[in-house]
Parts: structure tokens; sequence; C-alpha cells
């Protein structure tokens, strides 16, 4: 038996300061997260400069516990692993320069991992046997991109949101509803009341066959249902039942979840896909995770067993940021001997 692989994964691209332990890519050593959502909270999102701050106090800590957790020494550790892009440099550089410095003084290689590619790898943490090809929908706070996935390091963009992304307007429409920061669970809790029905908000298609997306419409729609159509209406928001706050979540959610479904099917049927991979903050909508799987399980590829495509969701805990898709990612990296060097620098865009 061959000896274990440990790596050390570091996240900051945000507001989660993260590390994690994982070895062979899917044993959770260790994982330890500290969120500064009450920093930004009263901001309505992250400020970048507060989260770089904040990643500077919170990082060693976090680093100290996520080694003690997993009960190892450095010299257990074969590679430490960041997300390097994409995200608010100003975040990002806290943890490309630790994880420099902790390669360096440990001599041991430093691998770079895409945050977005690294979500996905949460939605692989519990499948032995990927079937491929997948394809591959990332949604977040940032982030709304659809990918072909031919191996667990091959991944394709073949679409992404062209204004907003789905977070995004989650937590936009939730500020406009006057429910709490972060938006998405907020929004999805206050659904869970009301009649997703109730008002028929526009889907976003773009033009057909597009698989980009786009979500400032959809969002506009709120604000004008909220403030009337020339927006010089008062906001209604506070005058409003919880009941008629509770239709607009709901039918907003289910607006949202109706253009990702549609879109992820289009690309699936296009590529044939075996597998629906899903992962992000927004994947931890209970509504957007019911409705993917009932796709799969009502279309499938043409040839091979089975007619049916199987969903592959990130464990809930790992739909939000966390360094163990890190970790997790960059694993195939090593065995792929994909390493990066010491002049490595963060990247907003990737
Ligand atoms: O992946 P993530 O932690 O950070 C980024 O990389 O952006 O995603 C955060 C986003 C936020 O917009 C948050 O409102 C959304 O994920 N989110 C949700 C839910 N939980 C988090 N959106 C909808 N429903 C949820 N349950
Ligand atoms: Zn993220």
């Amino acid at each position: 038996m061959g000896e274990e692989v440990n790596i050390l994964g570091i996240e900051t691209s945000c507001d989660e300061t993260a590390a994690a332990v994982v070895a062979d890519g899917r044993f959770i050593k260790s994982s330890v997260v500290a969120s500064q959502a009450e920093l930004h909270e009263k901001y309505g999102g992250v400020v970048p400069e507060i989260a770089s701050r904040a990643h500077i106090e919170k990082l060693y800590p976090v680093l100290s516990e996520a080694m003690e957790r997993a009960g190892l020494e450095k010299n257990d550790i074969d590679a430490v692993a960041v997300a390097d892009r994409p995200g608010l440099v100003v975040a990002l550089i806290i943890g490309v320069t630790a994880a420099k410095t902790l390669a360096m003084a440990w001599k041991k290689p430093l691998i770079a991992v895409n945050h977005l590619h690294a979500h996905l790898h949460s939605a692989m943490l519990t499948e032995e046997k990927l079937e491929l090809p997948a394809v591959s929908l990332v949604v977040s706070g940032g982030h709304t991109s659809l990918y072909e996935c031919s191996s667990p390091l091959d991944l394709k963009l073949l679409g992404s949101t062209i204004d907003d992304a789905a977070g995004e307007a989650f937590d936009k429409v939730a500020t406009i509803l006057h429910l709490p920061y972060p938006g998405g669970p907020s929004i999805e809790k206050a659904a869970e009341k009301g009649n997703p029905k109730a008002i028929d908000f526009p889907r976003s298609m773009l033009e057909a066959g597009s698989l980009d997306f786009s979500f400032s419409g959809i969002k506009t729609a709120v604000l004008y249902y909220c403030h009337g159509q020339d927006m010089k209406g008062e906001d209604k928001v506070p005058s409003m039942s919880e009941q008629e706050i509770a239709d607009i979540a709901a039918s907003f959610q289910a607006a949202v979840v109706d253009v990702l479904v549609a879109k992820t099917k289009l690309a699936a049927d296009k590529l044939n896909a075996r597998t629906v991979l899903l992962g992000g903050g927004v994947a931890a909508n209970s509504s957007l995770r019911k409705a993917l799987e009932r796709m799969c399980e009502q279309s499938g590829p043409s040839t091979g067993s089975g007619r049916s495509r199987k969903l592959l969701v990130a464990p809930k805990p790992y739909c939000t940021d966390n360094a163990v898709m890190v970790a997790s990612l960059a694993y195939y990296k090593f065995k792929a001997g994909q390493f990066a060097d010491l002049t490595l620098e963060p990247q907003a865009r990737g």
C-alpha cells in the first residue's frame, strides 16, 4: 500500500479564512473556517480592505488549528495548496503569501488552484468513481459558471453570467426585502412559507442555445415590484405582511432555479453528460438541489448504461467557501506534477 498524500489547503479569496488538511484528495483530516460575515453585515456586502485585514488576523490561528486537529506535523505534509484566483486580490494575497512562506520554510511543493474549479471538487468528494463527461455548475456569490468536465483536472468553460452572479442576486434581493445578510440562506428560509407561483418574475434565457446567464433583470423586477415601476413610489416592503414577503422570496427563488436548471440541462444534453456536478455557495439551496435532482432523473445520456444522469452535489458544509475543496483539487495537481513556484501572484480573474 502506498503512502497517503496529505495536502494542506488555504483559502482566502473572499470573506472566509479557511485551512484544511485532506489526504488523497478525499479524506478530510481537518477543516477550519473562520467566517467574517458579521464584519461585513452592516455594509450589506464584502468590503475588500476589511476582508484583507481580517484574513491577516485569522489565518495564523486557523492554520494552527487545522494542523492540530489533523494531528499532523509539518513533516507529514506533502504539499501546500492555495486558491490563487479568481477573487479579491487584496484578500487572495494573504493566503498566497502564507502558502509561499510555508512552502519555502517547510521545503514542500506549492500548488495553486482556481477557486471555482475547487468548488466543483467539493461535489466530487463523496464519489469514488466519477462517470464522465460531466457538466458542472458553480453558483456562488461572485460567479455563475457552467463547465464541461472531461477529467478532474480538465474543465472547459461553457458559459457564465454576463452581469450578476446567482448568489449576488440572492444577496441583493434579500437587501431589497430587508432580510438579513448573507441573503441566500435568508431568502431560502423566507421562501419556505411562500408560494413560488405568486408572482411571475422574468426568466432570462438570453438567445436560443446560449449557455450564459443573466440575473440583473430579475433583481430589477423584484425592485420594481417593491418600489413601483418608476422607482418613485416608497419602499412597500416595511408595510408588507410576512406572507407577501415569503411569496416574493419564493417566486424569485423559483425563477432563478428554473434558469439554472434549464441551462444545465441544455449543456448536459448537448454533451451527453453522465454526471452533473453542483458546487458553490448557492448549491446549499435545497430548492435548487431538488430541481436538479428531478432534471437528472428525467433526462439522461442517449447511450451507455442507464438512462438517468447522476447528480453530485457538494455536502452542505463544503458548498460555501472552505479549504477542503482547495486541498482536494490540489491532490490531482500533485499527482500530475502541476506545481507553482514562489513567484506566484494572485489574480482577480481566472
Ligand atoms: O461560494 P461562496 O461561499 O462564496 C463565493 O465564492 O462567492 O458563496 C456565497 C454565496 C452568497 O451569495 C450566499 O448568499 C449564497 O452563496 N448562498 C445561498 C445559500 N447559502 C449561501 N444562496 C441560496 N441559498 C442558500 N441556501
Ligand atoms: Zn466561493
